[in-house]
């Protein structure tokens, strides 16, 4: 797929198709890529015309213009038209297009380019396939770029994703990110193809979402005394000593939701129940089995304390919550959490053991099934649905429920086979907080090993499964999880290049998957990183540890 041609006779005269070498590193693969010799150069005239031109489409083709003005001060004009038009960008919606919602046709000659799709997120799509063919200097911030210096490489794409759902993932409650710092994240995720962003925003740790009718969640849940320092379980323990906190406004909230449906990309937000709910029990611990008092957690881990399942006043205050993020998020998915929550309290409780003998539950696990159908009536009453991680098949899943399975494959299939989506996030594979290669000499890192390569060999459907059970896999995502990533610096050099591996396996067919032809690819597009100033992991980039596929 890597593939540098020496231009030798090009239609295009400009200066630039003279001297240019083609380079077609573009990331996820493309279904099918034929090069041609010559290359597309842009001027001062060129413009994107769009058929038909709407709020949808539009965006498609701003995004592109906005890029090209940032990096050369050029004002693209994004304009309706019927016609292709020399020296041009036409997109245009074609339903008769015999592929998937995001798949597209590309085709770019010494005249213009030609971007169809059956929608407007396909054509979205396929402008940034032509950003990653455009040379890197298109990502600079600084206007003093010559556009006719910019040229895209001559090819014919057909292309659409393998899996419906690309999703990356960022815990911001162990250590938060700037709102700017969770746009450049989700710049890299478009630019990538990825198309959902999954927010994790509410832990023990910290509770990072404005509520307005509950302003302890963020008063008093959003700040932790101080942080664990280094991995937890030594003795003594030692902390920093420092208070640690913040939160997003809802206003900052609906910024990052519209920054990413203008990349076409879905945000997920995670609202965690019935555990990793220390933070908002701090703030309101009626809404716990004993009452508490309790403290936002200082270190990492699993915590006893959780929602009661068995008082109804619970149940009001996650609804009025759910009210307003439902408000934030147009997502058709609410994440409602599920893992790690640890049945002590309830045991004893003497509300739960009431509601495990009003609703005949044999056990504390059925509870979490009642916990979590009760969380999701309410939200498909609102048509939302909800998506929860693995444990929540103990007990009996709920009805509608979409499974992320985490703690390998296994709760995935067995969804699947019960006939619920599945998005696959094994920790052996997926999860980005794990070391990429050997410690030394790197940051401190939760654990584990999982180097490029070996991420860029997961492979999402399980073949214990039917072909029919496999439908079921909607795709994939990158989890980072940020006890241990202090900086943007830091989350930058974890999720990157490992997320573009994701990338190509949520996309790329899998016979066409090469990690070696990927790595190439890859090499090539770091000079574009660099001009965005985006960091990525410098090292090994292969299994050198020889870790068993
Ligand atoms: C998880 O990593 N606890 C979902
Ligand atoms: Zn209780």
């Amino acid at each position: 797929m890597v593939c540098a041609t020496l231009l030798i006779v090009s239609g295009c005269t400009c200066k630039k198709a003279k001297e240019v070498e083609n380079k077609y590193n573009i990331i996820p693969a493309p279904v099918s890529l034929v090069t041609m010799p010559g290359v597309f150069c842009f001027s001062e005239n060129s413009s994107i015309i769009i058929s038909p031109l709407n709020e949808e489409t539009k965006i498609a083709g701003e995004r592109l213009a906005e890029l090209l003005y940032r990096s050369t001060g050029v004002n693209i004009r994004v304009v309706e038209g019927r016609k292709a038009v020399s020296r041009s960008i036409f997109m245009s919606i074609d339903t008769t297009l015999d592929m998937g919602p995001e798949g597209y046709t590309l085709e770019v000659t010494s005249k213009k380019i030609l971007l169809k799709s059956p929608t407007a997120e396909g054509l979205f799509r396929g402008t940034q396939t032509i950003r990653q063919l455009l040379p890197p200097q298109v990502e600079s911030m600084s206007d003093t770029n010559n556009i006719k210096d910019f040229t895209v490489p001559e090819c014919i794409i057909k292309d659409e994703p393998r899996f419906r759902y690309r999703g990356m993932h960022l815990d911001v409650c162990r250590h938060m990110f700037s709102v700017d710092e969770i746009k450049r994240y989700i710049d890299v995720m478009a630019l990538n193809k990825f198309n959902t962003f999954h927010w994790h925003l509410t832990e023990d740790q910290g509770w990072r979402i404005e509520i307005n009718t509950y302003p302890d969640l963020t008063a008093k849940g959003s700040v932790r005394k101080q942080t664990l320092i280094g991995h937890g379980g030594v003795s003594p323990e030692k902390y920093d000593g420092t208070p640690y906190g913040g939160f997003y406004t809802q206003e900052e909230v609906r910024d990052i939701v519209r920054y990413a449906s203008d990349r076409f990309i879905t945000v997920v937000p995670e609202i965690e129940m019935p555990g990793h709910s220390l933070a908002a029990l701090t703030a309101y611990p009626s809404f716990s089995c004993t009452g508490g008092p309790f403290e936002v957690a200082q270190t990492w881990g699993v915590f006893d304390d959780i929602y009661c399942a068995g008082k109804d006043t619970t149940f009001a205050f996650l609804e009025d919550v759910l009210d307003e993020v439902m408000d934030l998020f147009p997502s058709p998915y609410i994440h409602i959490g599920g893992d790690e929550a640890p049945k002590t309290r309830w045991e004893s409780c003497p509300d739960c053991r009431r509601r495990m003998k009003e609703e005949n539950l044999k056990d504390a696990h059925e509870l979490q099934s009642y916990f979590i159908k009760r969380i999701e009536k309410y939200l498909n009453s609102h048509g939302r649905n909800i998506i929860g991680w693995d444990e929540i098949l103990e007990g009996g899943l709920a009805p509608g429920a979409t499974v992320m399975s985490w703690r390998g494959t296994e709760g995935g299939i067995a969804a699947a086979k019960q006939h619920h989506d599945v998005i696959m996030t094994p920790g052996s594979h997926l999860y980005l907080d794990h070391y990429q290669s050997l410690p030394e000499g790197q940051p401190l890192a939760i654990g584990g090993y999982s180097p490029l390569e070996w991420v860029y060999s997961f492979e999402p459907l399980p073949s214990d499964l039917t072909a029919e059970e496999q439908k079921y896999i909607m795709g994939l995502q990158g989890n980072v999880w940020t006890e241990y990533i202090v900086s943007d610096e830091q989350l930058e050099m974890m999720a990157f290049p490992r997320a573009f591996a994701i990338a190509e396996t949520g996309w790329t067919p899998q016979l066409k998957k090469d990690f070696e032809d990927f790595l190439a690819r890859f090499m090539e597009q770091r000079a574009r990183y660099d001009i965005m100033g985006i960091n990525y992991f410098k090292g090994d980039y292969r299994n050198t540890e020889g870790r068993e596929k």
